[in-house]
């Protein structure tokens, strides 16, 4: 117990400083078993995974290490998109596992969350595109179906779109982010907010605080929802 709560508080001091931020859910200290209903959309999902993980329905199919499709609970009601897959991802063929996905899963854990209870991760697109750049129109038309699909079995209560290129490639505006920040989109019938990569808060800690603000909403909204 004292070690979980040194872990926690390391935590907090990494994503937030000195600054305490207290949530009112403690964090579940152990594993929850999977229930039945969990393995047959598991099932469905990975059914689903196998269908067309070995797409070439685009260049990037030739170019990619994995198909990275998506991780997390199969009955989540927070769905996070980000981009497209990295180096670490294409290497491991799961979203986010590089320090990005570190610091989203300490931005998690900070509204008693985790990956597998509660949330599922997957990107726009699902093959890493050359030297991390932005995905293409093209490429986007081609994968995006496969998302709709993802988010149709698995009925979030929300979909969090993590930085500006999935926030405008799934809202089709090309905007900046703050234009796409702290309001409620619709995306084909469920409801989408937009908050800032994880990646970017590495890379300038002043998004810290406007980010906290964000996962505070989007808890608070997963509650009263
Ligand atoms: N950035 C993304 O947008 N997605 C990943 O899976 C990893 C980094």
């Amino acid at each position: 117990m004292k070690g979980a709560l040194h872990q926690y508080l390391k935590q907090q001091k990494a994503l937030y400083g000195n600054e305490l931020y207290l949530s009112n859910k403690p964090a579940p200290l152990s594993e929850p078993k999977p229930e039945k209903k969990d393995l047959l959309a598991n099932g469905k999902l990975d059914a689903y995974n196998q269908s067309i993980c070995t797409c070439l329905e685009c260049p990037l199919g030739k170019t990619r290490t994995n198909f990275v499709f998506g991780v997390g609970d199969p009955n989540a009601d927070l769905f996070l998109v980000g981009e497209a897959p990295g180096e670490q991802e294409d290497l491991k063929g799961e979203p986010f596992v590089g320090r990005a996905g570190k610091m989203l899963d300490k931005v998690l854990y900070a509204i008693d969350r985790k990956r597998g209870d509660g949330v599922y991760i997957a990107n726009v697109i699902k093959c890493r595109p050359p030297n991390n750049r932005d995905p293409l129109p093209s490429e986007v038309k081609k994968c995006e179906p496969y998302l709709i699909e993802q988010i149709s079995q698995i009925q979030p209560k929300l979909i969090v779109a993590l930085g500006r290129v999935a926030g405008k490639t799934l809202l089709k505006m090309d905007v900046p982010l703050k234009e796409m920040r702290d309001k409620t989109h619709d995306y084909n019938g469920t409801p989408l907010r937009v908050t800032f990569h994880p990646a970017a808060l590495l890379r300038n800690s002043n998004f810290k605080k406007p980010a906290w603000i964000d996962f505070q909403w989007i808890r608070d909204y997963l509650q009263n929802v």
